[in-house]
C-alpha cells in the first residue's frame, strides 16, 4: 500500500507544514477516470470520477484521507484506545477502528441508531467481530469512561481541523492530476456533505491550490448539520491551522459555497428513490457499486442539478467516497447479532442480510 508517497503533497507544496502538522501514510493517490458510458446516457461529455473507493487495500472511501491526519495525532500523543462517534451504519466508525487496530489502538464505538438497513446489520457485526467496544447514545457517559487520559477523541464522520486536511491534500491531488493531463480541469466538483469534512477541505484544498472548480455538496442529513454557513466555519477552522505555514497565499474567499439540499429524504440513512435509481445507472453503466445514504443521493444531486442546466461539454467531476475494499474477510466465522451488546439487538428482528 502507499507506495512512493513518503510525504503529502501539503508538505511538499509547503514544507513549513512538516513538523507542525501529524500525518502517516496509509493512502495511495486514486485515479481520475472519464464515465463515458454514464456520460453518454446523461447528456455530458465530460463526466470524470474520482475513485476514493480505491483510497487503501485495507478499507477504501474517503476516511482513511482524514485518518491519516488524525490517526498520527493519536499515536503521537502516545494515546492506546480511539473513542468516536456515529450512526449504527457508520463507514467512518468500520474505518476509525480497521486503522486504530492496525496500529494497535483500541476503539470505542458510540453509536445513535438509524434507519435499519442490510447496510446497518453488517455494521454492527463487522464492529463486533473486529472487537471495538460499543456502547449505545443513550447509555454512553463519558466519565464512566476508564483510563481518559489514555483516550483520543476523534469527532463524528473524522471532521475536525486536522482531519480535514485529508481533503485539502486531495484537492492538492486533483490539482496535480490536472496539471499532468489526466483530466480537463473540472467546472464543478459533486460530492456528499454529511458532518462536512469532505467538502470543507476540498472548499479550502481547491482555494489554495488554485484550482478554478466549484464544489456543490449535496446534503445528505439535517440542515442544521449540514449548511454553507457550516461547512465556511469549518474550512476556516482548518485554515487557522495551517495558514501561517503556507507562504504567501492569499487568504481564500468562501463567499460562494453550495450545498444542495433536494436529495437528503427524509433523514440521515433514509433510502430515496433518486438514490437507488442513480446507484442503479452507476452500475449499470461503469460497474461502479454506490451506496444509499452518502453517494447514491450524491449522483441523484449532479443528474437533478445538469439537468436543470447546459452542462453538455462542462468537465463534471464525481467524487466517490465510499469503500470498494470487499469487506466479509473481516466477519467473524459464526458471529451473530447475540454477540453484540443486547441494547443492539433490536436491529436483528428480521434478517436483512439474507433477504433476496
Ligand atoms: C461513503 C461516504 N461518503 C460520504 C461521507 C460524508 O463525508 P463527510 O462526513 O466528510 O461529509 C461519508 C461519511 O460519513 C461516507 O461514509
Amino acid at each position: 500500500m502507499n507506495k512512493g508517497r513518503k510525504l503529502p503533497l501539503l508538505f511538499q507544496e509547503f514544507p513549513k507544514l512538516k513538523g507542525h502538522i501529524p500525518w502517516m501514510p496509509l493512502t495511495r493517490v486514486t485515479p481520475v477516470q472519464k464515465l463515458e458510458k454514464l456520460g453518454k446516457k446523461l447528456g455530458l461529455k465530460e463526466l470524470w470520477v474520482k475513485r476514493d473507493d480505491t483510497t487503501t487495500d485495507i478499507y477504501g472511501g474517503n476516511k482513511p484521507r482524514k485518518l491519516e491526519f488524525v490517526l498520527a495525532e493519536a499515536l503521537q500523543q502516545k494515546k492506546t484506545k480511539v473513542i468516536t462517534y456515529g450512526g449504527t451504519g457508520s463507514n467512518h466508525c468500520l474505518a476509525t477502528l480497521l486503522f486504530a487496530k492496525k496500529y494497535g489502538l483500541e476503539t470505542i464505538l458510540v453509536l445513535w441508531d438509524q434507519p435499519l438497513t442490510a447496510h446497518v446489520q453488517r455494521q454492527l457485526l463487522l464492529f463486533q467481530s473486529l472487537g471495538a467496544q460499543l456502547i449505545h447514545m443513550n447509555d454512553f457517559d463519558y466519565n464512566k469512561l476508564s483510563d481518559q487520559d489514555k483516550i483520543y477523541n476523534v469527532g463524528p464522520g473524522g471532521t475536525s481541523p486536522l482531519g480535514i486536511l485529508g481533503y485539502v491534500e486531495a484537492a492538492l491531488e486533483l490539482k496535480r492530476q490536472v496539471d499532468e493531463g489526466l483530466m480537463p480541469e473540472p467546472e464543478l466538483i459533486f460530492v456528499a456533505a454529511g458532518s462536512l469534512g469532505t467538502q470543507a477541505g476540498l472548499e479550502l484544498g481547491v482555494r489554495i491550490c488554485g484550482l478554478g472548480s466549484k464544489v456543490v455538496g449535496v446534503r445528505v442529513t439535517a440542515k442544521d448539520f449540514a449548511n454553507p454557513g457550516l461547512v465556511t466555519t469549518y474550512a476556516r477552522e482548518s485554515y487557522e491551522l495551517i495558514k501561517d505555514y503556507l507562504g504567501g497565499v492569499p487568504e481564500p474567499d468562501f463567499r460562494d459555497v453550495t450545498v444542495l439540499d433536494d436529495y437528503a429524504g427524509t433523514e440521515y440513512g433514509a433510502v430515496t428513490q433518486e438514490g437507488v435509481a442513480a446507484i442503479e445507472l452507476m452500475k449499470k453503466y461503469e460497474g461502479i457499486q454506490l451506496e444509499t445514504t452518502y453517494t447514491g443521493k450524491t449522483l441523484a444531486g449532479l443528474m437533478d442539478y445538469t439537468k436543470k442546466h447546459d452542462f453538455k461539454d462542462t468537465p463534471i467531476l464525481f467524487w466517490n467516497t465510499y469503500n470498494s475494499v470487499d469487506l466479509s474477510k473481516y466477519m467473524k466465522p459464526g458471529i451473530t447479532y447475540k454477540d453484540l451488546p443486547e441494547v443492539f439487538h433490536k436491529n436483528f428482528k428480521e434478517d436483512l442480510l439474507h433477504k433476496k
